[in-house]
């Protein structure tokens, strides 16, 4: 996808890879970015028009799909983690559930609800900002983990979909970013705004799935392997 001329709209713009991305994808030529943030309040940055959503409220997605029709780029980022102990907690359903609403219906929904207006209007792209989690598992992040690998596979079937309606699909899968999901965590983290430089450089390229950082290549080149990552991983790093 070309992004000059295109309008974008981005879900959890506000803060970490989701403002960065605004950013990128506005210095990459698009007309204009909406900012889809829970709470309306951002700091205002040229071309960005900022809409109030919450990707687990079906009435605030279809709102806002309705409201920017003219937007021909979406770009699924909202997310959220919890750090659980064990994969025997008894929280753990509680809190999958939790990050089931986020990370794979909210975007589901926004998937649905945008890949219409996108069609309508000639035809763009889907970003789903996925994770190195979609292929691996450790007990600490295992709720997260298991929502990346059902967004992943959503992803899979949605590309394949959507491209006779001339929309681009593409995963974006990373390792750990320095953003406030990451706060507290000593790891070598990747840098938010080169994440998104990279991704829309991609995106640009006509790829369909792109891994950012050598350890996400890595991890994703290991899986029919005997030490496929996901079976030699131990916690945490
Ligand atoms: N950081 C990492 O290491 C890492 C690695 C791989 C993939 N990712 C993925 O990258 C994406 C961005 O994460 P990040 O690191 O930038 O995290 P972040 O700094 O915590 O930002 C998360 C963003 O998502 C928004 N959000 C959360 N729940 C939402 C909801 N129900 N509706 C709308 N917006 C919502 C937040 O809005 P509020 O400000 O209102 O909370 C915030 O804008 C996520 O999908 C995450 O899973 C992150």
């Amino acid at each position: 996808m070309d992004l000059h001329g295109s309008t974008a709209f981005v879900t959890g713009a506000n803060r970490g890879l989701g403002l960065s991305l605004t950013r990128a994808v506005l210095a990459r030529g698009a007309r204009k970015v909406y900012a889809g943030t829970r709470t309306l309040g951002m700091k205002d940055i040229p071309g960005v028009v900022p809409i109030q959503l919450d990707v687990t409220d079906p009435r605030s997605i279809a709102a806002a799909a309705s409201e920017c029709a003219d937007v021909t780029l979406l770009i699924n980022n909202a997310g959220i983690a919890r750090l659980m102990d064990s994969t025997l907690d008894p929280g753990w359903i509680g809190l999958a559930r939790e990050i089931f609403e986020t990370n794979f219906y909210g975007l589901v929904m926004a998937s649905q609800a945008f890949a219409p207006v996108i069609a309508t209007n000639g035809g763009g792209a889907i970003v789903n900002v996925l994770s190195d989690t979609s292929w691996f598992s450790r007990p600490m992040l295992s709720a997260y983990s298991a929502t990346k690998s059902a967004a992943w596979s959503y992803t899979n079937a949605l590309r394949i979909e959507l491209r006779e309606k001339g929309i681009q699909v593409l995963g974006l899968h990373v390792g750990y970013m320095d953003t406030d999901m990451t706060r507290g965590f000593d790891l070598k983290k990747s840098n938010p705004d080169h994440v998104a430089a990279d991704a829309l450089a991609a995106l640009e390229s006509g790829e369909e799935e792109v891994m950012i950082d050598e350890n996400t290549r890595l991890i994703k080149q290991s899986l029919s392997g005997k030490r496929a990552y996901y079976l030699i991983a131990s916690a945490p790093g």
